[in-house]
């Protein structure tokens, strides 16, 4: 128990997906898990555990940000001894050649967060995902023939910047693809606490065209993402 987290010692299997908004962390219990029970429900953040394919799977809701997911998943590694992260998000696009629905594997996040600079002094760490889950995951994006990219994200803690597209300076002529708030404090500390962790995020609204998802699609490409993430915790 925690403050923030009321599940035991033993509540959380060892892969755990992170939504950001609760209500997703309880559809995607409800939807792809067999036998699914509420492990935490501290703030409403809700966190769940099931399996899927006949193997144990947790869920738990990161919230919005990289603070708010720090304090989840120091706690799911220090106190519940979870081994594999995998964030499900959606992102905004920073590349034209990242299409909406598009499936962005975050294989390195850049971050203008002091949370994350913040620990290395003079270095520029490079927050990168777990290589294992990393191959698997785009091994099976491939064979299910799903439209996805690896590459360079940037998690800002900005949602509203001043000045839009304009305001992520650099980054997207540095071949930086999409932009959400979570994935490098996650692969920061994943690399802190010697565990595994991996960003799969659904281009949402892209910055450049100003397309967005439609309803529909959101759906169904949300529905493809969680089924390949719940394939990599599960198998790799
Ligand atoms: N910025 C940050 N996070 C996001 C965005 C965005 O435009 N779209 C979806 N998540």
């Amino acid at each position: 128990m925690t403050p923030h987290n009321h599940a035991k010692p033993g509540d959380y299997a060892p892969a755990v997906l992170l939504p950001g908004d609760p209500l997703r962390a309880s559809w995607i219990a409800e939807t792809f898990f067999e036998t699914p029970r509420q492990v935490n429900g501290v703030r409403n953040c809700l966190g769940f555990t099931g399996t899927w394919k006949g193997k144990p799977v947790s869920v738990q809701a990161s919230g919005m940000g990289q603070p708010s997911l720090a304090i989840y998943v120091h706690e799911l590694i220090n106190v519940y001894g979870v081994q594999s992260l995998i964030r499900v998000g959606t992102c905004g696009g920073l590349n034209a050649k990242v299409k909406v629905r598009d499936l962005i594997l975050a294989q390195g996040a850049a971050t203008d967060s002091a949370i994350v600079k913040g620990r290395f002094g003079p270095y520029n760490f490079a927050p990168i995902a777990d290589f294992g889950l990393l191959r698997a995951a785009a091994g099976l994006a491939e064979a299910r023939r799903l439209r996805w990219h690896a590459g360079n994200m940037l998690s800002s803690d900005i949602f509203y910047h001043a000045n839009g597209f304009a305001g992520y300076d650099t980054l997207p002529g540095h071949g930086v693809l999409g932009v959400e708030m979570e994935a490098a404090v996650l692969y920061t500390l994943a690399a802190r606490f010697g565990v595994r962790a991996l960003a799969i995020c659904t281009m949402t609204d892209c910055l450049i065209t100003h397309d967005e998802i439609s309803a529909e699609d959101r759906q169904s490409s949300l529905t493809d993402m969680v089924e390949l993430a719940l394939d990599v915790a599960v198998e790799a």
